[in-house]
This record gives structure tokens, sequence and C-alpha cells, in this order.
């Protein structure tokens, strides 16, 4: 057996207002699923204005959170990270994902055949582009499907020189759909005749990802947040933030009729919510060949925790849709001090650390 070459690999999610950390340590390997014991997880909320829409604004400040995190707060029981290996996330509104087919056997692809399918998929000139690309499973000979993601060449190169200013190691940056979808997606099951969606509700965006025929189909990203809902509820109610974020937190989506107000509010966010899914549903199933129907949505991101939510959008949408479990695909045991409700925002992050604890030599997965 090859062991990973990338020691205590970790997984690094960046977001506008957040950075979490996953380390998993690799153990053995039952069936199909790998064990794993989680050495670290842990996030640091970032201030405002420091990285706004995923464009690293004040990239000092961003490095000395970063430092911060990796390093651990003795006080909380926090071990820094060892290991200089990371697997990190690119933001997701900055990215192409792309499946494209090509005539040939997998083991003749070499890499002219990708480059020249970059130049004719993505709107990117030569030199501009930071690309990813992975083989997917497929029954017919002489075909191979390959899952591409690009990435603007200067963000990638702002997210390098980041990491790299603190001493880390690249090992991979991973679009943050197709991580969230490592961790959220059942690894050994097949879906036959049906697909899945995975919505990812943040801080600051919402990330819908179709998962059909054994691979990410697309990723949309759609205009609802905790942020949204606590930006609405201070101009609407004229509260500041701290209370916008207690009233979220306290009622959700469930309905009260001495908080009425809270709710006509979150009401209308989510009637926005479930139309700009409804569009991204349609889109999918009149542009996508052979595509199977969706019949469940698996939620992540810490909004998920909002009251009612789950079972909201089930009635409206007229799909199941329901919190994931985000350590299905780990088998670990030791998950304590990431009770389940937060663990939901460590979706993205564990996938992350899913990628950065298997060995990149032997992985065959599509994810
Ligand atoms: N019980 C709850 N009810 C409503 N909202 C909640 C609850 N718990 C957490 N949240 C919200 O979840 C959000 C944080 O989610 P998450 O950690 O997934 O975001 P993020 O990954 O940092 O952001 P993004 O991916 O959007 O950039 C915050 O807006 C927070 O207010
Ligand atoms: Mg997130």
């Amino acid at each position: 057996m090859i062991t990973n070459p990338f020691e205590n690999a970790f997984g690094l999610d960046i977001s506008d207002l957040s950075m979490k950390v996953v380390q998993l340590q690799g153990k053995k390997r039952y069936l199909r699923t790998p064990s794993y014991k989680l050495k670290a997880a842990r996030s640091i909320t970032l201030p405002y204005g420091l990285i706004v829409n995923g464009e690293l604004e004040q990239p000092e400040m961003v490095r000395k959170y970063l430092m911060y995190l990796l390093e651990g707060n003795p006080k909380k029981n926090q071990k820094p990270i060892n290991g200089p290996w990371v697997v990190a996330s690119l933001p997701e509104n900055r990215n192409f994902i792309k499946q494209i087919a090509i005539d040939k056997e997998p083991d003749d692809i070499v890499e002219e055949d990708i480059l020249y399918l970059v130049k004719k998929h993505f709107p990117f000139e030569d030199n501009e582009y930071h690309l990813d690309w992975q083989l997917l499973p497929t029954p017919s000979r002489n075909k191979s499907v390959v899952l591409m993601g690009a990435a603007p060449k200067h963000v990638a190169d702002m997210y390098t020189y980041l990491l790299e200013s603190v001493g880390l190691g690249i090992v991979g940056l991973d679009i943050e759909s197709l991580a969230t979808a490592r961790s959220m997606i059942t690894a050994e099951k097949e879906y036959v005749g049906e697909a899945r969606a995975i919505l990812d509700i943040g801080a600051t965006k919402t990330i819908f990802i179709v998962y059909d025929n054994n691979s990410v189909k697309f990723s949309q990203m759609i205009p609802f947040s905790g942020e949204l809902i606590n930006t609405a509820l201070t101009q609407k109610l004229k509260i500041d933030f701290k209370k916008a974020e207690e009233l979220k937190i306290q009622y959700g989506c469930e309905f009260d009729s001495s908080k009425k107000e809270v709710w006509d509010v979150i009401s209308g966010l989510i009637g926005t919510l479930v139309s700009e899914i409804e569009k991204a549903l349609r889109f999918y199933y009149s542009h996508f060949e052979n595509a199977n129907k969706i019949n469940h949505i698996t939620m992540c991101g810490g909004v998920t925790n909002m009251k009612k939510l789950p079972e909201l959008l089930s009635e409206k949408l007229g799909i199941e849709s329901e919190p994931g479990h985000v350590w299905k695909n780990l088998r670990v045991h030791n998950t304590k001090s990431l009770p389940s409700e937060k663990a939901l925002s460590f979706a993205t992050a564990i996938g992350l650390a899913l990628r950065a604890a298997d060995n990149p030599y032997t992985q065959k997965d599509s994810l």
C-alpha cells in the first residue's frame, strides 16, 4: 500500500466571514469506506471587509487570522495544526465547472487534450486560469468524461500567495461545490435513475449543486444567505445587527403571531429562495442530457439550522429537503467536539479534508 505522501494534510475552507480547518488522520479501510480519526475541526470568524465576494481585500489581516486559526487557542485546548500540506477552497463565485466527453480511453488522455478542451469550453485566455480536472467513471469504451474546474488565475494566485506566505504547501485548490459534494453525497451508494441536489446555505451565499449519474453536473449561486436575512431584518424592523441575528435564530421560519413582523420579512426572503431553486431545477432539466429527477435535497451550511426551514422548503418545493450528515463518508467516531448543528457549517471543510487525507496517487473516486 502506498501511503499518503502529504502527511497530516488538512482542509481549509476560506469564506468572506469565516475560515474553517479540518484535519483527519487516515486509519483503516473497512470495505469501501475509509475510517478516519478527527484530529482537528475549528473555525475563526473574520471581521467584515477582509474578504469581499472571495476577493482578498486586506490580505495582511487575513494572513494574521489564518495564523491564529492554525496556531490554535491553548485556552480552548486547541493544538497547533502540524504539517505543512493543505487543500484549500477557491470561492465559488469565481469558478466554472464543466463536464466534457472525449473520444479516447482514459489512459490515452494527455495534457494537450485537456488544454485543448479548456480553450474550447472556458472563457479564459491562455495562462489566465487555474485548472483542476478529474476523470469520471464512464461505462462506454473509447470514451472518457472529464470534470473540469477552472478559476481565474489572479484569484488562484491570490490564495496561493496567502497560503504560501504562512509556510503552507498546497496539495490542491478545490472549487467549493466539489468539496461540499465530496462530504454530502454518500460515497459508496449508486444512485440509479435518481438525482440529488445539495443546498449549502451559508453566511454570505447559497450554492445549489446537482449531483446526477455519479458526478456533480452543475452548481449555481443563489442570492440568499444568513447575512441577507440579518440585513433585511435591520432595515425593515429598524433594529441593529446583533438583535437581527438573535431574532433569526430564535424564530427562524416558525410563525409566531406575537412576532408577525419577523415572519413577514423572513417568509418573503424564503419565497425568493424557493423561486430561485425552482428556476435552477428547470434549467437543469432543460439543459442537461439524461437528467434524472431530483428527489431529495441535502442541506448544509449554518443557515440549515434555521427553525423549520427544511420543513418549509420540502413543502414549498414538493421535494424532500433535509439537513445532511456531514460525517457519513468518514466513519469518524470522535465528533463530539463538533455538535451536529455546528457541523453543518463544516461540510465544505470536511470535503476538503477528505481530499487532503486521501492518497492522491491511489484515489479513483469521481469527486
Ligand atoms: N440556528 C440558526 N438559525 C439561523 N441561522 C443560523 C443558525 N445557526 C447558524 N446560522 C447562520 O449560519 C451562517 C453561518 O453559516 P456557515 O458557517 O455555513 O457560513 P460560511 O461558510 O462562513 O459562509 P459562506 O459559505 O456563505 O461564505 C450565519 O449567517 C449564521 O447566522
Ligand atoms: Mg460556506
